[in-house]
């Protein structure tokens, strides 16, 4: 029983995010379309509104207001981020140079994630945060902020992001030193939307100033959504997928540079490369895939794909790879632990070594009782996957986390399964 057909992915989550949150460092209307409507992204909508953002929904579009940077935030504006990292993160940047008080919050798994990393910079360009021991709830009272020259380690584009964003608001310029490539949206959109910034190589630097928001924006399908119908088309017999209108930038599509490698058949036609570059992509079974070996600097562009390629893994000849994917313990769950525990539970050989994770297959898939995704919306896509694809229908604890990312994904995984 196969994947089969064409499908048209939801909004991309990350560019979704970003078109409402930058666009309160931004003048101008904009009609959006095709924007996520994830739980994670209605967070950031909420936060919007919350420091006095118009959006009105219109049909299938959303009509934002640009606020400029005059948000309000007296006494104090008190923020939901819900489970939306992004959100959190994003907005510590954005608010650091603002007027006014914030109180960011989060859910229980948003609370266990780090903030220091992104509070450290935007000290340093004089910002006045607070966190509870490094790790959410945030208070922020807005400062002047004054540009700087920095190095970030830690392989987070939030991370990049919120120092980039800040600096929009500083005084004088802000250059940031990546180590490694991550997803370049938040530069994409600056540029598209007028600002001053530079991207060379691994260092970027921004000029203060307002953004000017586009009259209107398409927002391309989110691969990481995608991917779990792609990934399933390459190790499921007899499937062939085909994903519409998808955001196919470089830095997010490592996933398919894998697949390639792994043996399964990807073609890819590119539509357009601006704002950010659009197309399809087809992938088709080319027999049973072989292991692969995925390195340090290919993680960022696959980060959110790794549960369902180790799904895949499970399915390949030979030992899979994934070195140093230590980012994987701060998500929503300690990925690399629910990836080994709930995998496993299918049969799976899976090894943590270090900050590596190890798969070897391939494997015929044993039926536990019930597997537990831990509320993890990434894990729970791809443990529907795997029972898909062994056949099995037992209850999976957490589904409803889904909806954090794609709330469309089962009916889209119904209507892609060919009995
Ligand atoms: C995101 C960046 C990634 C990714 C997350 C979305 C973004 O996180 O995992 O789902 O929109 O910038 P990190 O930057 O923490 O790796």
């Amino acid at each position: 029983m196969p994947l089969i057909g064409s499908f048209i992915p939801p909004g991309d989550k990350s560019v979704s995010h970003r078109l409402i949150l930058m666009s309160l460092l931004a003048q101008g209307e904009m009609t959006v379309s095709g924007l996520s409507d994830c739980q994670d992204v209605n967070s950031s909508l909420t936060a919007f509104r919350a420091l006095g953002g118009q959006a009105a929904k219109e049909a299938d579009k959303l009509i934002i207001k640009g606020l400029a940077g005059s948000f309000s935030g007296w006494p104090q504006v008190d923020i939901q981020c819900g489970n939306s990292g992004t959100t959190m993160r994003l907005l510590t940047g954005i608010l650091a140079g603002g007027q006014g008080r914030f109180h960011l919050d989060g859910d229980r798994q948003l609370r266990a994630r780090p903030m220091k990393r992104v509070a450290d910079p935007l000290l340093q360009m004089g910002a006045k945060i607070l966190t509870d021991n490094g790790r959410p709830p945030v208070d922020i009272e807005g400062a002047k902020l004054t540009g700087i020259s920095c190095r970030i380690n830690d392989a987070s584009a939030q991370l990049k992001s919120a120092v980039i964003l800040a600096g929009l608001l500083a005084a004088g310029p802000t250059t940031v030193n990546v180590l490694i490539l991550s997803r370049d949206h938040t530069e994409r959109l600056i540029q598209f939307w007028g600002g001053n910034i530079k991207v060379n190589g691994l260092q970027i630097s921004v000029q203060p100033g307002l953004l000017n928001l586009s009259r209107t924006f398409s927002t391309p399908g989110d691969p990481s959504s995608a991917a779990f119908f792609l990934v399933g088309a390459a190790f499921i017999p007899d499937s062939q997928v085909t994903a519409k209108n998808l955001l196919l930038s470089h830095s997010r599509t490592g996933f398919l540079r894998v697949l390639d490698r792994m043996g399964a058949k990807v073609s890819l036609t590119m539509e357009c490369d601006t704002p950010e570059p659009v197309g399809e992509v087809t992938v088709t079974f080319n027999g049973p895939l072989k292991a692969t070996e995925i390195q340090a600097d290919e993680v960022p562009s696959l980060i959110d794909e790794i549960p369902v390629l180790a799904l895949a893994a499970t399915q390949a000849h030979g030992m899979t790879i994934f070195r140093k994917v230590d980012e994987l313990k701060l998500k929503e769950t300690d990925r690399l632990m629910s990836i080994r525990h709930q995998l496993g539970a299918m049969g799976a050989r899976v090894k943590i070594e270090g900050d590596d994770l190890l798969i070897e297959g391939p494997t015929s898939f044993i039926i536990p009782p019930s597997l537990d995704s831990g509320h993890d919306h990434r894990l729970a896509m791809t443990l529907q996957l795997a029972l898909k694809a062994a056949k099995a229908d037992v209850p999976i604890f957490g589904t409803e986390s889904i909806a954090i990312s794609y709330p469309g994904f089962s009916a889209a995984l119904e209507a892609l399964w060919k009995n």
